[in-house]
């Protein structure tokens, strides 16, 4: 289960982002919001990145104007590791490397072409389960 979140800036691409899950029958979680009627990024931050930590949904997809913002956000919440990916490269290295358990987008700075093939190559791409990996997300997670 994928959770999906977003804000004012990120509802139309959110819609794309289901509509393109529905097609590969990937199923997913709405947190909000639901409209392009302005609000606060960090509630659908927060929503995503709990529903993530819990581990009720395996991964989550945030988009803002930017993804600036809802990616520092989902960050705080412990166990989170959200990037902010605006090209396939980084989509697939942060999932390889990082483990990233959330991708961030900001619907300003892609269009939805793009903003789907990094959704695929995000959702496509396992961790490397490399060692030099693993102990650089432990030392994220205990914080030393
Ligand atoms: C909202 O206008 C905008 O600030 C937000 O979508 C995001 O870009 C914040 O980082």
């Amino acid at each position: 289960m994928i959770a999906l979140g977003c804000d004012h800036g990120g509802y139309s691409l959110k819609e794309e982002v289901k509509k393109h899950l529905e097609e590969r029958n990937i199923a997913y979680k709405d947190y909000g919001c639901d409209s392009t009627e302005s609000c606060d990024y960090p509630i659908y931050a927060k929503k995503v990145a709990q529903a993530v930590a819990s581990k009720e949904c395996e991964q989550g997809i945030l988009i803002c104007g930017t993804g600036i913002g809802i990616s520092i956000a989902a960050n705080k919440v412990k166990g989170i590791r959200a990037a902010l990916c605006h090209d396939c490269f980084s989509a697939q290295a942060t999932r390889e490397h990082n483990n990233a358990n959330i991708l961030a987008m900001g619907a300003r700075v892609v269009g939805p072409g793009l903003a789907l093939k990094i959704v695929d190559t995000f959702l496509d791409t396992e961790f490397s389960n490399d060692e030099r990996h693993i102990r650089r997300i432990n030392m994220i997670e205990n914080d030393d």
